[in-house]
């Protein structure tokens, strides 16, 4: 696993390969900036600070992250935090709590994470697409209880 850090003088963009599930959204969203074809796979000199900043915010399991350097506003983490479960798939998390794992070792999830929730991730807490090879079944979405009577 590895933590890398791209950097201007306005914008350092952090990357945590042991977060990342490579959806793509980054590079569906900015192919500019974020290219795996290219080297280093994130070229900031090749979008707007603002474009890049939203494109990070969206990025689902928080394997980015990013420190504004100017006077801009940093992320802020989701009060209260959100939990969505994605169809096959982890849990999408938007907010900070402390999970632990089942070795003890306790992990913030702000601002963004995702889940594992199928139980065949080699990378607990977190999911690692181990899902896709592992059966996991389609369960439905968590909704509100039906109104009573
Ligand atoms: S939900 Fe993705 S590895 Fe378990």
């Amino acid at each position: 696993m590895a933590k890398r850090t791209y950097a201007t003088d306005q914008l350092e963009v952090h990357w945590d390969s042991g977060r990342c599930i490579h959806t793509g959204w980054c590079a569906k969203a900015l192919i500019e900036v974020f290219n795996t074809e290219q080297h280093p796979w994130i070229q900031l000199d090749a979008g707007s600070l603002e474009e890049i900043v939203e494109v990070v915010e969206n990025c689902p399991s928080g394997a980015l992250t990013y420190t504004r350097l100017d006077d801009g506003p940093q992320e802020r983490t989701q009060v209260p935090a959100t939990i969505v479960p994605w169809p096959k798939g982890p849990y999408f998390v938007r907010g900070s709590f402390e999970v632990e794992d089942r070795h003890g070792e306790t992990f913030d999830t702000g601002p963004r994470a995702t889940l594992c929730r199928c139980g065949a991730s080699a990378n607990h807490p977190f999911c690692d697409l181990s899902h896709r090879e592992s059966g996991f079944a389609n369960y439905p979405r968590v909704s509100s209880p039906p109104e009573a009577d």
